[in-house]
Order: structure tokens, then sequence, then C-alpha cells
């Protein structure tokens, strides 16, 4: 490591990391997949000790930089250095033992195993020709307290949270030496505290020189968290700047390429009468819901996670049984016990979780786009094909959704752009009560102003709209009435938003 010896004002001898040299350069990068050049000329460098963030649109190519760096992908073209020696891997396991690591969203720990066999796994302690668990339980609990966790190694990976899983699979990457910590998205799913948590480990940990490569959509941890910014656009770098230098709408300018007046469509909602009503809502952790949302409005979910707001929404489209609780569309009590009958009511549901729910990695974008909406575009039995491409076309054209061809493996999509895909099948199908559960969650800000302006258009053809959202900023700027959720119950309406504060919100929430 390059570090200079420096006394602090105490006179305490400190090794501070030296912020000047490069720990990974890239330069020149090319990487294209048929149909599409992901990235046309990707350059950065990353130093040791700093937090370089990596932003862009949907699409711009982050991922795909993370991938050649770990070596899931091969360049076409371009040069990368690493530790000023030239860096080429073949496999993650490479950059692994390289000391390049990268923690995706989709955690790669094994569920049933404990967190100490995750930690060891191939790299177990043996004695005599035996694991010694004992060792192992040891060194991993070390490597946690050294994160400040007391998790207990011999706990199963499969009860932890989102937080502690992510924490083991940093702890996985110190035990391999990483010099370089790739974070793709890293806080999508973590509550506000663990976000600090998280940042307060990545702190100490670039004081002890680790280079950390942070990919986000969330511009405010960007601006909390990095000394330093590299901006994608279509898969071309097109800056880097000091975190300082830059302010929101300068890089918001970067990454879109033209200046965003505001980051939320105006407009008026003229809300009508009550469309959907739900009484004494109960099942899972929620418990004795009721709410009413009118034709035209748009209402705001908010709460922390864990709240239940995601699981509320399940039970709203049948896809979880309710032990209690009823329904009513435009006055009329309606039973909707399965997804199949929501939708035929009328009520969908855009689900967060873009894999897990609703999207067919293997199909196609348009087939994806297709499932469920066959029987619109029937005649006699028969699927007109035309109106099948035309309405498909109409909707990637309206969402903007950057694909290569209809053929293109949703797989393939880009995050933002799977969320997407995902949005216009919805819309395409006639719903009239339209839940939204973290609908901008991975989605880049240009494409979340597109995304406001649908729902906006949505409310002004007289559908009803809930909307469950994390970002306080989405729900203040979005909604014309809030409710907040905790432990599984409505624990606050706010009806009036204006010259309400995110923190008038979080009070309700906390
Ligand atoms: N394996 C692949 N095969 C074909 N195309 C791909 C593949 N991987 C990525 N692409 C395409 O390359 C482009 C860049 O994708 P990438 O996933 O790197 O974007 P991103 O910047 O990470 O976007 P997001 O913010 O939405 O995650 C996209 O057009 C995507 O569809
Ligand atoms: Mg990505």
């Amino acid at each position: 490591m390059s570090s200079s010896e420096i006394t602090d004002a105490d006179g305490r001898n400190t090794a501070s990391p030296d912020k000047t040299s490069s720990l990974l350069g890239v330069v020149g990068l090319r990487k294209g997949f048929p149909g599409v050049q992901a990235i046309a000329d990707g350059s950065f460098d990353l130093r040791p000790g700093e937090i370089h963030a990596l932003v862009g649109e949907n699409g711009a190519g982050k991922s795909t930089m993370i991938k050649v760096l770990t070596g899931v992908h091969q360049p076409d073209d371009g040069e990368i250095l690493f530790e000023n020696a030239p860096y080429r891997v073949s496999s993650p396991l490479d950059s692994l033992r390289r000391g390049m690591v990268a923690i995706y969203q989709e955690f790669t720990l094994i569920p049933f195993l404990s967190i100490a066999d995750n930690l060891f796994l191939g790299r177990e302690i043996t004695r005599g020709g035996l694991v010694s668990s004992s060792e192992q339980d040891a060194k991993a609990r070390e490597i946690l307290a050294q994160l400040g966790t007391s998790l207990d190694p011999s706990t199963r990976v499969a009860s932890l949270s989102v937080a502690e899983q992510q924490l083991v699979e940093i702890a996985r990457a110190l035990m391999a030496e990483a010099r370089v910590l790739i974070m793709d998205e890293p806080t999508a799913s973590l509550t506000p505290r663990e976000v600090e948590r998280l940042f307060v480990i990545l702190r100490d940990l670039v004081e002890q020189g680790i280079g950390i490569l942070f990919v986000s959509h969330r511009l405010n941890e960007v601006f909390e968290i990095s000394d330093r910014i590299t901006v994608m656009r279509d898969g071309v770098t097109v800056a880097t700047e000091e975190t300082g230098s830059l302010s929101r709408e300068q890089l918001i300018e970067l990454m879109v390429g033209r200046p965003l007046e505001s980051e939320f469509p105006r407009g008026e909602s003229t809300p009508g009468q009550v469309m959907f009503r739900v009484e004494h809502l109960s099942g899972g952790p929620v418990r004795d819901v009721s709410f009413s949302v009118r034709s035209g409005e748009i209402l705001g979910i908010s709460g922390l996670m864990g709240a239940g707001r995601t699981e509320m929404a399940r039970l709203l489209f049948g896809a979880d049984g309710r032990e209690s609780g009823t329904f009513e569309l435009d006055g009329k009590h309606v039973d909707i016990s399965s997804p199949r009958e929501a939708i035929e009511a009328g009520i969908c549901l855009l689900n967060e979780d873009r894999k897990g729910q609703g999207l067919v990695l293997c199909a196609s974008a348009l087939e994806n786009f297709a499932l469920g909406n066959l029987r619109r575009w029937s005649r006699f039995g028969m699927i007109d094909r035309r109106r099948e491409m035309d309405a498909f076309e109409g909707k990637v054209g309206s969402l903007a959704i950057k694909i290569s061809a209809p053929s293109q493996r949703a797989e393939n999509l880009s995050g933002g752009n799977q969320q997407k895909l995902l949005v216009a099948r919805w819309l395409e199908s006639d719903s009239r009560v339209i839940v939204f559960d973290e609908p901008t969650r991975g989605i880049d800000v240009g494409a979340k102003y597109e995304m406001y302006v649908i729902i906006r258009k949505l409310a002004a053809e007289g559908k009803a709209i809930v909307l469950i959202s994390s970002e306080l900023p989405e729900i203040l700027g979005m909604c014309d009435r809030v409710l907040v959720m905790k432990a599984g119950r409505m624990t606050g309406e706010i009806s009036d938003l204006s010259g309400v504060t995110q923190e008038d919100v979080m009070a309700l929430a906390v």
C-alpha cells in the first residue's frame, strides 16, 4: 500500500492513504453486445482511500463496466491498470484473487450455510485435513467485529436481514483482502438508519486505503458519501469531477445531457368520487388497515422499510391470503382472493421486486410486455401481431425504454429498463386502481421524471393511484394525500401537503 506517514494534531502517527496516486485506471474501454455498444468509451480512475461514485442513466453502461472489471465480461478494447500493472481477468474468482470485489444487489451468499461457512467457502481453515470450525468462527468474529457488528458467525445466512447479508458480503471482501470494493446500488433495500451504518463502514474502509466504486441512482447519497463522481452517458464517460464542485442540477444535466427544470412534473389533480375502499384489512404483518382512494387521486403511502407497506399491497392484489378485510370498487363489494381476480376487477400492482415477481428473465422484451395482455390484441382467437407490435412500440417510445430489439432477452436489459418494461405491461392493461410499489427504485432521474409524468397522466385519466414510496421527496412531490404506516398499521394521515416537510412525514413513521 502506498501510504504516507502523517502526524495528526495530537501528535499521533496515522497512516493515511495517498489520495493522489491511482489504484485502478480505466482508459478507452469498449464493450459491445449484439445490437448495442454498452460501453463506447469508458474511463475513470480510482484512488486509494477514495469513494468514487459512478452515475448515469439507465443503460449508460455502469453495470457493464463493473462486469468487465470483475471478469464477467471481456473488454473489446481499452486499457485497465490495477496498481500500475495491466489488469486482465478471466472470471469473478480470478478478480477476487487479484483483490477486486463487487457486491451486487442480488447477493451471492448461500442461504442455508452459516455466516462462517460462507466466509470461508473455498478457503477453509484446516487442521490435519479437517476444517477447524473454532478457528473459522474466531476469525469470522474478528472480521465482523471490525465492521462493528456482533453477529454470531454460526447464524444461518437465510435468517439475516438484507443489511446483515450485505455486511457478510463486505466481510467476505475484507477476508479476500480486497483493494477495490465495487458496490452496485447498495442502498436500495436498506432503511435510512442502515444506510447511515453502511456509510460509516465505507468511510472506515477507505481510511484503510481501500478504493470504493459506488454506483447509485440516489443522488443525495452520492453527494453525501463520494469524493469524486464519474458520469457515464450512452456508454461514454462524459465527466469526472470533485463531488464538492458539482451542484445537483449540474450533475443531473451531465447525466441527462440537458438541464432538467424540475424533478417533478407540475400537475393539478382533481380527485373525484371514492373509487376504491379497503376496510379492516389484516393478514401477515398488516393489522386492521382501512383507507379509500378517489378517482384521479394520487394517494401516497409512506413508512420505513418493514412497516408492512409491500405486504399490504400484496393483500390488495390477492397475492397473499388475508385474514380479514373487505374491498369496494365504485361502491360495490368485490372479492379478491387471487391476482387474477384483482386484474379482472381492474386493480393492478406494480411491484418493487422486478426479478422476483413479474419479469420473465429468459423471455424477450416483447414477450414480457405481452404477458397477460394477449387477449387485447386477439381477433377471433388469433393474436393480431401487428397490433401487438404497435402497442409495444408505442410504449417503448412513450416510456423511452432502451432496448436493441423486441427480441432482446429481459435479463440483458439494464435494471431500470426492466422496471420500465413492467410498467409498460401494466399500463397496457386497462386497470382502474393502480398500486405502484417503489416504482422508481433503481431508475435514473430522467426516467423518474418520465415515470412521474405517466403517473400524473393516469390520475388525470381518472384512475385511482396508490403510490408506495420510501423516497420522501417523491411522496411530497407527487401525492395529493399521504398515509403513514408503522408496524403493519396506519398511524397517520396528512391530507393537505402544502408546507409539509420530510421531517413531518418521518415523525409519523418512527
Ligand atoms: N449481456 C448483455 N447482452 C446484451 N445487451 C446487454 C447485456 N448486458 C447489458 N446490455 C446492454 O448494455 C447497455 C448497458 O447496460 P448496463 O446494465 O451496463 O446499464 P446500467 O448503466 O447499469 O443501467 P441501470 O442503471 O439501469 O442498471 C444496455 O443497453 C443493456 O441493455
Ligand atoms: Mg445497472
